[in-house]
């Protein structure tokens, strides 16, 4: 029996457990690096299933010249890179990879709340231009993190993540989201839901954890950040364009936050250059989930839900289980 065949937009070289599924079920074809949209619309034209990353668009367009794909399996848990319903519309299943890289997240988003409240980017290109002249009172003095408020914005999995963190630092957690948590969840993290305008101003570092939608696509706004307080940092490691980064620029330069870090851009791989050259942002290369365990994670995750589909079950993580007449 032949194998459908599947390709996968990148090498996975650094992945071999999820490439020996792909090459265990499939006829699988790799890309051999980053893929331009016009190889993937050609290789996609005949194939049955696509394992791609956020960065393919997965829309009409593909959706029309794909003639034979049931399957589009993003090693991602955002999957605003994915049209669903025009994917339902096509009767294709779309997946995602939720879960496995929360932890890992909520470390990174703690990774840069300190940071950039404690200056240490500043502090590296000082020792390293070999002009620090030893210790003094009032050198590279940032804001403390501890007994401090955070404010969680998205309460979903990645956001309670960063949220249990911070009882080690004895924070109070305030949060807002679409949906108020449970009791439970809210007693067991110590965090109080509160309205947008009391997020804004009680924060002391805002931490963003929510998909982009429309309804959060430039959240972080002139008006929010201009609720913040002078002392206040901004952390997001969502998806870029929930943060309006013209406002953001123009906030820090007037001084009405401290400062912010950010590991996703809203119109990547390009920052806005008023920031480029600002030393109280910390800016990374998209790298949030980025450790080689949870990497792995998420690509087995994508592959599972692959061979879920062709085996004729429901795959784990369908986005729009519809389309297999399950509800
Ligand atoms: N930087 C990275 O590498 C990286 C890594 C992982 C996830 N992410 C991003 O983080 C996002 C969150 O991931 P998750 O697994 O925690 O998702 P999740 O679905 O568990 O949580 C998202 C939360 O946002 C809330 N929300 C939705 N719309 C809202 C609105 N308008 N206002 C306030 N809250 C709203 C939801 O109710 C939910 O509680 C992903 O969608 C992805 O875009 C980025």
């Amino acid at each position: 029996m032949t194998k459908p065949k599947i390709l996968v937009t990148r090498p996975l070289v650094l992945f071999p457990s999820a490439r020996a599924i792909f090459d265990a079920h499939f006829d699988a074809e790799y890309f051999p690096g980053r893929i331009p949209r016009d190889e993937l619309l050609k290789r996609v034209a005949d194939k049955d299933g696509l394992v791609c990353l956020l960065t393919e668009k997965v829309d009409e367009e593909l959706l029309g010249i794909a003639k034979r794909l049931r399957m589009a399996s993003t090693i991602s848990v955002g999957f605003d890179n994915i049209d669903v319903p025009a994917c339902s519309r096509h009767k294709v299943v779309a997946t995602n990879t939720p879960g496995v890289l929360d932890d890992t997240t909520a470390d990174f988003a703690w990774t840069l709340l300190m940071a950039i409240a404690r200056r240490v980017l500043e502090g590296d290109v000082w020792m390293r231009s070999g002009t620090w002249p030893g210790w003094d009172l009032d050198q590279l003095c940032g804001g403390d993190v501890w007994g401090k408020t955070l404010a969680v914005m998205g309460f979903g999995r990645i956001g309670r993540g960063v949220a249990r963190r911070a009882q080690g630092f004895h924070m109070r957690v305030i949060y807002n989201d679409a949906v108020r948590a449970p009791a439970d969840v809210e007693k067991e993290l110590n965090a109080e839901f509160v309205d947008r305008e009391r997020f804004f101003r009680e924060a002391d570092f805002v931490s963003v954890h929510v998909p982009l939608m429309p309804e959060t696509r430039h959240l972080i706004s002139s008006e929010n950040l201009g609720r913040m307080k002078p002392t206040a940092y901004l952390v997001n490691t969502s998806r870029g364009p929930v943060v309006d980064e013209a406002a953001l620029a123009e906030a820090l330069e007037q001084k009405k936050i401290a400062g912010a870090a950010l590991d996703v851009y809203e119109n990547e791989p390009k920052c806005n250059p008023a920031l480029l050259k600002r030393t109280d942002v910390i800016l990374t290369p998209h790298i949030a989930s980025a450790s080689v365990e949870t990497r792995t994670k998420m690509a087995v995750m994508a592959a599972e839900n692959v061979v879920a589909l062709f085996d004729g079950r429901v795959p784990p993580n369908a986005l729009n289980p519809g389309v297999l007449g399950v509800a």
